[in-house]
Formats: structure tokens, C-alpha cells, sequence
């Protein structure tokens, strides 16, 4: 397995990152749409995109040529407020003309082992993603891929034991997570700098097991920076 190229960016706060974050996925959006005239993103599930993806509301973007998946779901109604897609939707995806047929959800309220099969049959056409954004757990964990677990059993894992509730989700694997042209990790607040000094010390945690061709980019704050 290639190691894991890591690149390190520092902002001074969570203000900073948002903005920085929305500006790299619209470069990357950019690109992709010139090239290959759409733009396949994965979305990270969690609280810190929230800010970002709020800013993407307010972009003048082709938007037609986006097409979103998820990274992971929570295994919760369609509707909950919990679910990740719910919150993308709510400050951004129901805001903006992206086709509804290009938003793929992760139909998690049909359970973990259902849901992660109809996924995998989702993905299993595409050559790879033009952009994968990540989150990072205190514990070292992404999308849904926790310490101690198996992060490569299926292209699309069903989790029933998630310590983070709630316990049952889906997740893309480690190595479907490492499909994409670009990887950006968003990190933001003290709670996480001993997962980064972790990290960054070569620990084997979740967040280590992407590892892209074209390396990984971590975007975070300063509060989030152990310091070395
Ligand atoms: C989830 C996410 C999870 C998240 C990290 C960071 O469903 O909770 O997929 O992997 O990205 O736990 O979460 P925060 O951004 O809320 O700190």
C-alpha cells in the first residue's frame, strides 16, 4: 500500500479554514468542469463543514455539472436533522440548481447492511471522484471509519458499533475514500489536536488509511495544531 502523502494547511481560525476550504473546492470544481465537463465531490459528514458548506451556497458555479456523494451516513429517518445529507441540505444542497438525480444520498434509514449494498452498487460504475472531503474524530476516526474496526471489508461498510452515536451507519471504505483526485481534510478546534499530534507522529488511526495517489491536504486551525 502507497504511504500516505500529507500536506499540512494552517489558518488562524475556523473562520479562515471555512473560507479557504470553499475556495479550494471551487478551484477544484472549476477544473473538473473544464475537463470533463462535471464535477464528482464526496462530502464529509459531521459539524465542520457545516460553515463551509454554507459558504458554497452563496458561489456562482456550474451547478448543473455537480454531482454529490456522501461519505457516510448515519443510520437515522430520512428526515432527522442528524443525518449528514440533512444538514448539507439544509445550509446548501435545497439552496443552489443542482439536479435532484445528482445529490446521491445514502439511503441509511433503510439500515446499515441494506443501505451500504445499494451504495456500493451506486459507486461501483464510477472510475473515481474529482474531490473527497474529509472530517477527523478526536479519537483519529473519518467518515465512519473508527480505531479497532475493519476500514476495507467492502467498498461500502455497514457499522453497527460505531462509538460515536449513533452506533449504526455506512461508510465508504478506506479505499474507496482513496478514489479521489483530491483529498481535503477539515479540522477545526482544540478537541482534535491530539488526533493531529497523533497523525502526525505516524499513528495508525483511521485518517492515515486514505491514501490517494495524489496525496491528502489537511486544512486546519490553529486551535487544532498540536504545535510541532
Ligand atoms: C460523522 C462524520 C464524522 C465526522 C468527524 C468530525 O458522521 O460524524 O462523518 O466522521 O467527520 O467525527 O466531526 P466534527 O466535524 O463534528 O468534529
Amino acid at each position: 500500500m502507497t504511504a500516505q502523502e500529507l500536506r499540512w494547511h494552517l489558518y488562524a481560525d475556523s473562520l479562515r479554514l471555512a473560507e479557504r476550504a470553499a475556495r479550494a473546492i471551487l478551484a477544484a470544481a472549476r477544473e473538473a468542469i473544464a475537463a470533463r465537463g462535471r464535477f464528482r465531490i464526496v462530502l464529509a459528514g459531521g459539524t465542520t463543514p457545516r460553515a463551509v458548506y454554507a459558504r458554497l451556497a452563496a458561489a456562482a458555479t456550474d451547478w448543473p455539472a455537480w454531482e454529490i456523494w456522501f461519505g457516510d451516513e448515519r443510520c437515522l429517518p430520512a428526515a432527522d436533522a442528524g443525518r449528514n445529507n440533512r444538514m448539507a441540505a439544509d445550509v446548501w444542497l435545497d439552496r443552489v440548481p443542482i439536479p435532484p438525480e445528482s445529490v446521491h444520498a445514502i439511503p441509511a434509514e433503510q439500515g446499515a447492511a441494506a443501505a451500504a449494498a445499494a451504495y456500493a452498487r451506486a459507486l461501483a460504475p464510477l472510475p473515481g471522484f474529482d474531490l473527497v472531503l474529509l472530517g477527523l474524530g478526536e479519537d483519529g476516526h473519518t467518515a465512519g471509519l473508527f480505531p479497532a474496526r475493519d476500514w476495507n471489508g467492502a467498498a461500502v461498510l455497514a457499522v453497527g458499533d460505531a462509538p460515536k452515536p449513533p452506533p449504526e451507519r455506512v461508510s465508504l471504505s478506506a479505499a474507496t475514500l482513496s478514489r479521489g483526485a483530491q483529498t481535503l481534510f477539515l479540522v477545526s478546534g482544540d478537541s482534535k489536536r491530539d488526533a493531529v499530534a497523533a497523525w502526525r507522529a505516524g499513528a495508525a488511526i483511521p485518517a492515515a488509511a486514505i491514501r490517494p495517489a495524489g496525496g491528502v491536504d489537511v486544512l486546519l486551525d490553529l486551535a487544532a495544531w498540536p504545535g510541532t
